[in-house]
């Protein structure tokens, strides 16, 4: 990785602003390799150098992705002036600069979102190119039937909008789970419309093939492993 400003790298890490930074590199609390460093604009490699402030190495990294159990009532954004956002149910100390959830959920929908600071990641995760699928747990005001699982399956025109196939498979009857690689706006309530259905209750369960993790109650997160996030950008499908 390139070379970074201390004062750079501690403020992206939510570590100290550029003036905390400034103050304790004063106060010789700043170090790196084992040397103290007296200006925080001194340039290091943040993936190779040994930061310690006050004693306390720093675990740098590079990304941050954090899988949520988004609860109904919550607008998957960065910010908004009304209603309350995934970003606002993090702890301050992981509200870095640049996070935002990869993908929409509406505001009544439950389940998993991905929020990252990696723009890279998230367009791979959005671009209708890439395939991932995502799986939701429906329920709705109609009888659903086998007939409805087969029309998903060849894929819906509504006037000007196509989806793709889909997969639907029954699980009461009134609720199924289904698979889309697509993110269209609304897609599994417009979907369900085309079949005379309103959706009263929506939940994704799976992003690629990672699952949102059935320990995290709604409004609870936490960090992802590597070999998560890779899974999250699996082709594989199929429920
Ligand atoms: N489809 C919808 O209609 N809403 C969501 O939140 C996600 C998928």
């Amino acid at each position: 990785m390139s070379l970074q400003r201390i004062d750079k790298i501690l403020s992206t890490q939510n570590i100290a602003t550029r003036s905390e930074t400034k103050t304790l590199a004063k106060k010789g609390l700043i170090k790196v390799n084992g040397i103290t460093v007296r200006k925080s604009d001194e340039k290091f490699d943040p993936e190779k150098a040994v930061i310690t402030i006050n004693g306390i190495e720093l675990e740098y990294k590079r990304h941050l992705y954090i899988m949520m159990n988004k609860p109904s009532g919550v607008l998957s954004a960065s910010r908004d002036k009304k209603d309350k956002t995934v970003i606002d149910l993090l702890p301050v100390n992981m509200r870095r600069e640049g996070l935002f959830p990869a993908g929409r959920l509406d505001k009544d929908t439950e389940g998993f979102i991905l929020i990252t600071d990696d723009g890279e990641l998230a367009h791979r995760i959005l671009s209708p190119k890439s395939h991932v699928y995502k799986l939701y747990e429906v329920i709705c005001d109609k009888e659903l039937t086998e007939n409805d699982a087969c029309l998903f399956s060849k894929g819906i025109t509504m006037g000007e909008i196509s989806f793709l196939p889909a997969e639907m498979k029954l699980t009461g009857k009134n609720s199924a789970l289904v698979e889309i690689c697509e993110g269209k706006f609304h897609q599994i309530k417009k979907m369900f419309q085309s079949i005379g259905a309103e959706v009263t209750y929506l939940k994704r369960l799976r992003i690629g093939e990672l699952f949102l993790d059935k320990s995290l109650s709604l409004g609870e997160y936490r960090e992802l492993e590597n070999e998560e996030i890779n899974m999250i950008l699996s082709r594989k499908h199929g429920i």
